[in-house]
């Protein structure tokens, strides 16, 4: 009897063995598939191989890659919850987000994770000397995203480069405006230079100067939600940086893009640049001057 289940036992180990190796290599494979590290997936939609007319014509477009400095402080989670509300619904979409930290922080990586937006998670940290009032700011943090750009990137991605500042409102027809820049194109933002809008002022369909609250002789009198840069223009110009020396207060996005383009060059998007599809809404900063005073809540709960 015994030896009857032993020699059973014997015939069918070799099969075990077998089975067992093989669901090993199988999860190997699932484990190191594309997105491994801080990179998310891709959507299911484009991988899959079974697409639709529309997920075809999608793959096709330009990549829009929006770049966000972003830094601790209290709205900070809401700030982003509001972006990826937006950045979800826009297809072929990659969110960089820099962190001014010299760490991914723990509630920035837990909410990209969870965010539905395909990714990358930066960090660069910004020394207190730079951070004084009338200074330009995220300035390392853009170019942190551009360096990953240039690294990641090639002649053969097509895509459009946007700064999509954390304190801003989007609307999504903004994104299918900017999908079609060629070199640099511009439109209006709502709630900028101490005006209702600031928009460059355009003739001809040629932009020919602008229409802003303050310092109009800017050579490109614009905010940094009010434009994008075809991905090939960044990589063709492996040194247009944002500046920190020399570069006062509300001139970074002049003196970037004088770096890459004319005006005369300028594309208008938004019906000549007649609408407003993103505004600087900013949240108010909540008061919590009293919270010390306060008995602690018993659970550590994220804000
Ligand atoms: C996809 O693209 C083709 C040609 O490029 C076009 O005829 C078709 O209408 C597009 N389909 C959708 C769903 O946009
Ligand atoms: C912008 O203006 C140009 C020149 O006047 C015109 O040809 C073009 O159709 C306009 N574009 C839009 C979207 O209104």
């Amino acid at each position: 009897m015994k030896s009857v289940f032993l020699s059973r036992f014997f015939i069918l180990l070799p099969w075990i063995l077998i089975v067992i190796i093989m669901i090993d290599i199988d999860s190997k494979r699932a484990i190191r598939s594309p997105a491994a590290g801080r990179h998310s997936r891709a959507p299911q939609a484009v991988r899959s191989g079974a697409s639709t007319q529309g997920n075809r014509n999608q793959s096709a477009l330009p990549m829009i890659y929006a770049i966000t400095p972003t830094y601790t402080r209290p709205v900070q989670k809401a700030e982003l919850t509001r972006l990826a509300h937006a950045f979800r619904q826009v297809p072929r979409f990659h969110w960089i987000v820099v962190e001014d930290s010299t760490v991914r922080t723990e509630l920035v990586a837990r909410f990209l994770a969870g965010c539905k937006v395909p990714f990358t998670h930066l960090h660069v940290f910004t020394h207190r000397r730079f951070k004084r009032a009338g200074m330009p700011r995220a300035t390392e943090q853009r170019n942190a995203a551009l360096a990953w750009l240039r690294h990641h990137r090639s002649r053969r991605d097509s895509g459009v480069v946007f700064f999509a500042d954390d304190d801003n409102t989007y609307s999504l027809e903004l994104f299918e405006e900017m999908r079609s820049t060629q070199g640099v194109s511009v439109w209006p933002v709502g709630f900028v230079g101490g005006r209702a809008y600031e928009r460059p002022l355009v003739s001809g369909g040629k932009v020919v100067g602008w229409y802003t609250g303050w310092r109009p002789d800017r050579p490109f009198a614009t905010d940094m939600a009010g434009f994008a840069v075809n991905l090939q223009v960044i990589l063709a110009n492996p040194r247009a940086q944002f500046k920190r020396g020399g570069s006062q207060p509300g001139m970074q996005e002049s003196d970037f893009l004088k770096q890459i383009t004319k005006v005369s060059e300028l594309e208008p998007k938004a019906n000549n640049c007649t609408r407003v599809l993103v505004w600087h809404t900013r949240t108010e900063k909540p008061h919590l001057a009293n919270e010390a005073k306060h008995r602690k809540d018993s659970v550590l709960i994220e804000v």
